[in-house]
C-alpha cells in the first residue's frame, strides 16, 4: 500500500488519545493495511447494521483477511432502534461469547447510530478496548466519528447515557457515501454548511462555488470537503474535550433544530433537516438581535436552497417552539443559550430572553404571533440579547 499522503490525513490531538482521520477515496479497499499501521492486531468485531452489511460487509471482510485479520460480524437493526441499551447488550453478548480480548478490537462499519452504540460498547467492554470508525454517512463522515462521544437513548431522551471514547483511527472513505439515500446525503450537508458558518468564512464561500461538484460527489470536491469538516471539528474539540466551552459553537442551528425535531415527532424531519431549518431561524434571530446582517442571513438561506435543504418550517405557534426549545440540553437554569451568527464564519453563544425572542416571532408573521408559515426574514434589527 503506499502511504497515505498527509493531505489526506488529520490528526486529532489529545495527548495520549490522540487519532488520525484518514480520508481518501476508495481506502475501504486497502482497509487492512491501514489499520495494521495505526497498530491494530488481532481478531476484529465489526459492528453494522443490514443496510451497510449488504452493501460493504463482503469488501470490508476481505480487505481485513488481506492483511491477516480474523473478522467476525455482530449485526444491529437498521435506524436510532440500535442506540439502546437492549443493543448495547447484545453487542456486549457478542464480545463475551466470541471471547474477545484486550488486544482485539472492533470496527464500527455505518452511520453515526452504529458508531455511537459500538464506540460505547468498546468503551465498557473490559473497561475499555480498541475501536476503529469507518463511517459511511456524511453525518457521521463529517461529525459523529470525530470527537469521542459514544452512547445509547433512553426512553426519556435522546443520548442520555454514554461515555467519551476516542478511537484508535477513523478511515473515510468518500465513495461510500454514493449509495446513500439522496434525502440522507443532502441532510448531511446542513452540518457541512453548519461548519462555515461557525468557523471558516473561505470554506463557506469554497461551498457557495462548488455547489455543482457538492451534488455530483465530485472526487475534486468530496475529500476536501470532508476533510475541511473534520479539521474543525477537531480543533473545536481537542480545545474543549468534555464539552465545557467552545465545543458549544457546534450546536449552531441545533437549538432550534431539536426543538423542531421534538414538535415533529422526530418523523416530519431528519436531523440534517432540522438542523438546516435551525440555521435558517437562528441567522434570522441573529440579524432580528442586530448581531448579523442581512447579507449574512441571504447567503446562507441560498445555500441551504441550492443545495436542497428544505428552508421554511410550517405553521408552528411560539410557546410550542419555546417549550421544544427548553428541552434543549444546553439550556442553563432556564436560559436558552442559543448560538447565533456574526459574521459567515463566526459564531457567539447568546442566552435568548423570552419577549425579545415573541417579537422576533411575531414579525416573522404578523397577523399572528401564534401560528405562522415559513419564518424567513427578519426586517428590523432590534430587541435584546445579553451576549457572552
Ligand atoms: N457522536 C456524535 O458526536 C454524534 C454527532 C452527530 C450525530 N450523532 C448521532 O448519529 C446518529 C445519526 O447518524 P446518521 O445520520 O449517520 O444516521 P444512521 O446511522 O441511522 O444512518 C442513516 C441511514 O443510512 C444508512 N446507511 C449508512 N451508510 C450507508 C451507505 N453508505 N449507503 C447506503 N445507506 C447507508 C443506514 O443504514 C441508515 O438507514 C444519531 O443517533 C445522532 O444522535 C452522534
Ligand atoms: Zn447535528
Amino acid at each position: 500500500m503506499k502511504t497515505v499522503p498527509a493531505s489526506n490525513r488529520v490528526p486529532v490531538a489529545l495527548g495520549d488519545r490522540s487519532y488520525e482521520i484518514v480520508i481518501q477515496p476508495g481506502i475501504l479497499s486497502q482497509l487492512g493495511q491501514v489499520l495494521q499501521r495505526a497498530g491494530c492486531a488481532g481478531r476484529v468485531g465489526i459492528v453494522t447494521n443490514p443496510v451497510v452489511n449488504q452493501l460493504y460487509g463482503h469488501p470490508v471482510q476481505r480487505a481485513l483477511r488481506q492483511a491477516g485479520f480474523s473478522p467476525f460480524f455482530i449485526i444491529v437493526p437498521d435506524g436510532e432502534q440500535a442506540k439502546t441499551l437492549k443493543w448495547l447488550a447484545k453487542i456486549l453478548d457478542a464480545l463475551v461469547m466470541q471471547r474477545v480480548e484486550r488486544q482485539d478490537f472492533i470496527l464500527a462499519l455505518g452511520g453515526g447510530v452504529t458508531g455511537d452504540v459500538a464506540g460505547f460498547a468498546a468503551s465498557t467492554y473490559l473497561r475499555g478496548i480498541p475501536f476503529v470508525q469507518v463511517p459511511t454517512t456524511l453525518v457521521a463522515q463529517v461529525d459523529s466519528s470525530v470527537g469521542g462521544k459514544t452512547g445509547v437513548n433512553h426512553s426519556q431522551g435522546k443520548n442520555l447515557i454514554g461515555a467519551f471514547y476516542q478511537p484508535k483511527i477513523v478511515v473515510v472513505d468518500p465513495h461510500v457515501l454514493k449509495t446513500l439515500p439522496s434525502r440522507q446525503w443532502i441532510a448531511g450537508l446542513a452540518e457541512v454548511i453548519k461548519y462555515g458558518m461557525i468557523a471558516d468564512k473561505e470554506f463557506f464561500k469554497y461551498l457557495e462555488q462548488h455547489v455543482e461538484g457538492l451534488r455530483a460527489q465530485s472526487d475534486d470536491v468530496m475529500p476536501h470537503i470532508i476533510r475541511r469538516c473534520c479539521e474543525i471539528k477537531a480543533d473545536v474539540v481537542t480545545g474543549d474535550e468534555r464539552e465545557s466551552g467552545r465545543r458549544r459553537i457546534l450546536n449552531y442551528g441545533h437549538t432550534v433544530g431539536h426543538a423542531l425535531e421534538s414538535w415533529g415527532n422526530y418523523r416530519k424531519w431528519i436531523h440534517g433537516e432540522a438542523v438546516g431549518l435551525g440555521m435558517v431561524q437562528e441567522a434570522s434571530m441573529a440579524q432580528y438581535l442586530g448581531m448579523c446582517s442581512k447579507d449574512v442571513v441571504e447567503r446562507q438561506d441560498d445555500l441551504i436552497k441550492r443545495v436542497g435543504l428544505p428552508n421554511a418550517i410550517p405553521k408552528m405557534k411560539f410557546l410550542d417552539l419555546w417549550q421544544a426549545m427548553q428541552h434543549d440540553k444546553k439550556v442553563v437554569k432556564g436560559d436558552i443559550h442559543c448560538v447565533l451568527p456574526k459574521r459567515i464564519g463566526d459564531v457567539s453563544v447568546v442566552p435568548l430572553v423570552r419577549d425579545s425572542l415573541r417579537k422576533w416571532f411575531s414579525i416573522q408573521q404578523p397577523s399572528s404571533s401564534r401560528a405562522t408559515t415559513g419564518l424567513r426574514k427578519s426586517p428590523s434589527p432590534s430587541g435584546s440579547a445579553r451576549k457572552k
